[in-house]
């Protein structure tokens, strides 16, 4: 049915030596694995010179960020044609560090979706209740509100390349990830709204990942809820054997 995607966000870290040399690690220990998606997000700077490491295997590249105009004034920013030709198929989109530390807006971030799927490329959209958000009995509709916002003007078609990652802002590099009956609730949530939003078959299709302290240790649990399609990995996708551990999750 849904083919899981395990994905690696080494967000601000490696630099383009330690990027390729870990990468080239991967290739060769997983290059057994072929039920499962492999995606790895570096820093913009190792793209290009990863991408070469990556030829010849399944492992696909992801940007972390990217800016919703092709080419023009917009200095510091980078599109995802840019992406593209580094030897990306991927944009992690929204992420929380992100909306938090650089104030992205659900519109901000709809309009990098449809720059991303307008590129070819799959989105992968970040969505997550802050702790205080969920201590209030806010966190459903924080999701509501980001799905709706993310996925504005979305055809049904175009969500045929489109990710959602549930990441729990209090799960995320805090070691308290959430159980697997929270994330299984959030993400079965998260599927009725698609549902809701296109159609069943649409829901049905869509792959949701979870993301916020997934470890060797915790994987296997949330990889067993039936709406858990995978994992978004910080922290344990810097570690060749953890993360090659959570790609190989029973
Ligand atoms: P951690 O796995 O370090 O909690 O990070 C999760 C995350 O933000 C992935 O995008």
């Amino acid at each position: 049915m849904r083919t899981p995607i395990i994905a690696g966000n080494w967000k601000l870290n490696k630099t383009i030596a330690e990027a390729e040399s870990f990468a080239s690690e991967l290739v060769t220990a997983l290059a057994d694995v072929s039920d499962v998606e492999i995606i790895i997000a570096p820093v913009f700077t190792a793209l290009s010179r990863v991408s070469a490491r990556l030829t010849g295997s399944p492992l696909r590249l992801a940007g972390q960020n990217c800016y919703p105009q092709e080419t023009g004034a917009f200095t510091g920013e980078l599109s995802p044609l840019m992406l593209k030709d580094a030897g990306c198929s991927a944009v992690i989109i929204g992420h929380s560090e992100r909306r938090q530390l650089l104030g992205e807006s659900d519109q901000l971030i709809n309009l990098k979706v449809k720059k991303t799927l307008a590129t070819s490329m799959t989105a992968i959209l970040c969505v997550g209740e802050t702790l205080e958000e969920r201590q209030a009995d806010q966190a459903l509709d924080v999701l509501a509100r980001q799905i709706k916002g993310g996925l504005a003007g979305l055809s049904a078609q175009q969500m045929l390349d489109l990710v959602i990652a549930y990441e729990p802002v209090w799960a995320i590099g805090t070691g308290q990830t959430a159980s697997d009956e929270q994330a299984q609730e959030a993400h079965s949530f998260i599927r009725g709204l698609v549902a809701g939003l296109f159609n069943q078959e649409t829901a049905e299709a869509c792959r949701i990942l979870y993301g916020g302290s997934v470890k060797p240790d915790n994987v296997d649990g949330l990889m067993a809820q039936t709406d858990i399609d995978g994992a978004l990995v910080g922290g344990a996708s810097l570690k060749v054997a953890d993360f090659c551990r959570i790609v190989r999750f029973n």
